[in-house]
């Protein structure tokens, strides 16, 4: 046999861990908290075993038990008290992820990232205000400049308590640009904003959804959220969010998405974050269940292939088994 190059030499024990090309560290990893004004004892969310939507009374002893598997950062989603027509609590200085960012952010070491959406807020469920109630749900629009106005405001409010980073989810366009402007004029030029610069209308939210509370109660988000198909958009997006002063670049969802990842990755040189979303954790956790997959290595395999792809950090639901492990 004449084999010069055999790979496999450097596939055994000792040597295989030496030339590993990815790691996976906890301090990678940012992990989902959901806290829920309307709540007043911890509800278990049924689509994504193991999280919780917690009631702000707890919110600093759940930030603390992910601080103990060594994931040092969270995002915050918040489900409020109420819902209206235009989100007024997302940017309510008691708001539930204000008053949760005061107090995580005066009892423990956490790095906290908020969700600047109004999709939790609106009694509709859209991430922004609508264009004309009266229409019908095929005609449905969100204003985009309208909405920027309010995205400022809660991104302020959320500086305000206390946010390290805040991180809006809407997709409307100009959104960091706009945000970027408030947060200054407001005197928080210190904040980084990190973009969901590209994110998918993707029905692997589907579990979120439950979560958050923030399913749109009619028509859909295809008019704001990039369609599934498209892969150069990715990078026209990401551009623009760049031009606007965006710090971190978000992919989401992630593993479906490692190409867009990958391609950010080559064209730019911030960090790229990706969102291993709901539906990605609640599918292993379902197979899991039938016996059919072993949960701890394909968590484990699913979150080193996004680093792989080019991603930096990655928020996920995994956050904490994973880090706990590592
Ligand atoms: C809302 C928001 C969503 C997610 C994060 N922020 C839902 C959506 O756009 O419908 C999804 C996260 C997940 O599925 O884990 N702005």
């Amino acid at each position: 046999m004449d084999i010069t190059d055999r790979p496999r030499r450097l596939r055994r024990d000792g040597i295989r861990g030496m030339v590993s090309e990815t790691d996976v560290c906890p301090e990678d990893l940012i992990a989902p908290v959901f806290v829920d004004a309307t709540a007043d004892e911890r509800v278990e969310i049924e689509s994504m075993p193991g999280h919780e939507r917690v009631p702000v009374d707890e919110s600093v002893a759940r930030v603390e038990e992910v601080l103990e598997t060594g994931v040092e950062s969270v995002v915050l989603f918040g489900i409020p008290e109420s819902k209206d027509e235009r989100g007024t609590r997302a940017w309510a200085d008691d708001g539930v992820v204000q008053e949760a960012t005061r107090r995580v952010k005066r009892e423990t070491d956490a790095y906290v990232i908020t969700d600047v959406c109004l999709c939790e807020y609106t009694s509709h469920g859209h991430c922004g205000i609508l264009e004309d109630h009266a229409q019908s749900a095929a005609r449905l629009t969100v204003e985009n400049d309208e909405t920027l106005d309010l995205l400022g405001k809660i991104a302020v409010s959320h500086a305000e308590a206390g946010a390290d980073m805040v991180a809006p989810s809407g997709m409307m366009d100009g959104t960091v640009g706009a945000i970027r402007e408030a947060l200054d004029d407001e005197g928080f030029s210190d904040v980084p904003i990190m973009s969901y610069a590209a994110k998918y209308e993707s029905a692997f939210y589907g579990p979120f959804r439950d979560a958050a509370d923030g399913a749109p109660a009619f028509g859909d988000r295809r008019h704001y959220q990039m369609d599934p198909a498209n892969r150069r958009e990715a990078l026209r997006e990401v551009a623009l969010d760049v031009e606007q002063g965006a710090d971190v670049l978000m992919v989401k969802p992630a593993l479906p998405y490692l190409d867009v990842v990958s391609d950010i990755r080559e064209e730019f040189d911030h960090p790229v974050a990706a969102y291993n979303v709901s539906g990605e954790y609640a599918m292993l956790h379902a197979a899991a269940e039938k016996g059919w997959l072993d949960l701890e290595s394909v968590a484990l395999e699913s979150l080193v292939s996004i680093k792989r792809a080019g991603a930096d950090l990655i928020l996920t639901y995994f956050a904490e088994d994973v880090a706990e492990r590592l």
